[in-house]
């Protein structure tokens, strides 16, 4: 199965630990996850009609133009491509950023220029003016963890001083606010649909207001193509979504495993600690080394036609429901855990969650424990680049270290949300034993 990466990069923490490189005398180790941090492919969930039903909170699928990719990171890398960035051109791009934000700005050429983010994660507009000069071309904006910030005021701005606004909607593929739909703000929009959609990669460049006639994307290659589906399917079976034929599912992927093993001996295999059975104890985590997934070699590579076809017969409305309702229900928990505190405490009409993004008081003394308990966890901006300078912006460096993301995507089962939110609980308070591995064919 392969891994989709958190959102860090492999750049400079300022969460206490400096570094991912791990120790020539300690291996890398990541805990099995007991619940799935990814929407995961079910055919209940498909609706058989196109997202976007009239029911349904606007989404970046209404944009009249359309380049389906496989990352986000590659949409902003096509989107940079299609300005034509030339010289030095700088982009404005927030200070609580990932990796996969920065890597396509610099291999197209540009230059990072961090702005500060208000508590809230909006846009300090103040900040931003300061930082603009002669060089700013671009202006890069994200709607954090799929809570859609006001915008109109920043594209006054950049209209007033003539500069590009790309809408970095990787974590608001749906929604609203002040009446204004998502990526209609932007010169353009970049999304990625595996966040929202059960796929192993995906995401989109999309406008509302510039054709992309002149952005050109070519077919993935046939092994990509079918990689893109039994990676889908083998997260599925993984988490026992296939019912009684589950285990034919795990079977054959076994015997997939075994296969490529077989014609590639190379390839990755698991840590010493995994073959042994000797698994290392919190305190010994070590995560490994972070990848963005951004590979510029892919950036004309267009999205695959399983991405294309979950992305149009998933149902819009059960995504959107099931996302509020799991935050609403984490939400409801959060009150009662200590040390830590929702960044988002209300859930406005509109908004659908990426992710419950909660801000720990004492980071380093959680995170292990909860890894090894098996809870997902999504780190956005926990690495943040080397050469931003320390001090830009307090408040992403804080939220760096502090902020973890649970999940509340649509796939989540009750009884796997309940065991999220006792260990959780069970971590937080200190007190109890944490409950067992939740059981995966239940309900
Ligand atoms: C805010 C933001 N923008 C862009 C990206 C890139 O998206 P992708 O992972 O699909 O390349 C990410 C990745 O998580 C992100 O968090």
């Amino acid at each position: 199965m392969s891994a989709t990466p958190d959102c860090g990069t492999r750049r400079h923490s300022f969460s206490g630990h400096t570094t991912t490189v791990p120790h020539p005398d300690r291996m890398t180790f990541t805990p099995p996850e007991h619940i799935p941090k990814q929407p995961v492919f079910e055919l209940s969930a498909l609706s058989g009609g196109p997202v976007g039903a009239s029911s349904s909170p606007p989404s970046l699928r209404d944009a009249p133009y359309q380049r389906p990719v496989n990352r986000g990171s590659l949409a902003i890398a096509l989107a940079l491509r299609h300005i034509g960035l030339s010289g030095r051109n700088e982009v404005l791009v927030p200070a609580y950023h990932c990796g996969a934000m920065i890597e396509p700005i610099l291999a197209e050429g540009g230059v990072p220029v961090f702005y500060r983010i208000r508590a809230d994660t909006t846009v300090d507009l103040d900040d931003m003016a300061q930082r603009r000069t002669a060089a700013t071309r671009i202006v890069l904006v994200p709607h954090f963890f799929g809570f859609l910030q006001p915008l109109k005021a920043v594209r006054a701005w950049c209209d007033a001083h003539d500069l590009i606004l790309i809408e970095d909607c990787a974590h608001a593929f749906f929604g609203e606010t002040e009446g204004c739909p998502v990526g209609t703000q932007g010169d353009y929009a970049i999304g990625s649909t595996w966040k929202f959609f059960p796929l192993n990669e995906g995401g989109c460049l999309v406008s509302f207001r510039h054709p992309l006639n002149a952005v050109k994307t070519h077919a993935p290659r046939l092994s990509e193509e079918l990689k893109a589906v039994v990676n889908t399917l083998e997260y599925a079976s993984h988490y026992g979504r296939f019912g009684s034929f589950n285990h034919v599912f795990k079977k054959s992927f076994l015997l997939k495993d075994w296969l490529v093993r077989r014609l590639k001996p190379d390839s990755p295999s698991l840590a010493p600690q995994c073959r042994t059975g000797e698994i290392p104890s919190p305190e010994d985590f070590v995560p490994a080394p972070f990848n963005s997934g951004f590979d510029p070699k892919r950036t004309t590579v267009s999205g695959s036609l399983w991405a294309r076809w979950v992305t149009e017969k998933s149902s819009s409305s059960f995504i959107v429901e099931k996302r509020r309702q799991n935050y609403l229900t984490l939400l409801k928990a959060s009150a009662t855990f200590p040390g830590c505190r929702p960044l988002f405490p209300h859930l406005p009409e509109g908004i659908v969650p990426h992710v419950f993004p909660l801000v720990m008081d004492q980071p380093m003394a959680v995170f292990g424990k909860l890894k090894f308990a098996g809870v997902p966890i999504i780190r956005f901006g926990e690495f943040l680049w080397d050469e931003m300078d320390k001090g830009t912006c307090p408040i992403s460096e804080d939220y760096s270290r502090r902020i973890f993301q649970f999940p509340c995507h649509q796939s989540l089962r009750p009884h796997e949300l309940n065991w999220m939110i006792q260990v959780l609980s069970a971590v937080l308070t200190g007190s109890g034993s944490l409950p067992s591995h939740p059981d995966q064919r239940a309900s």
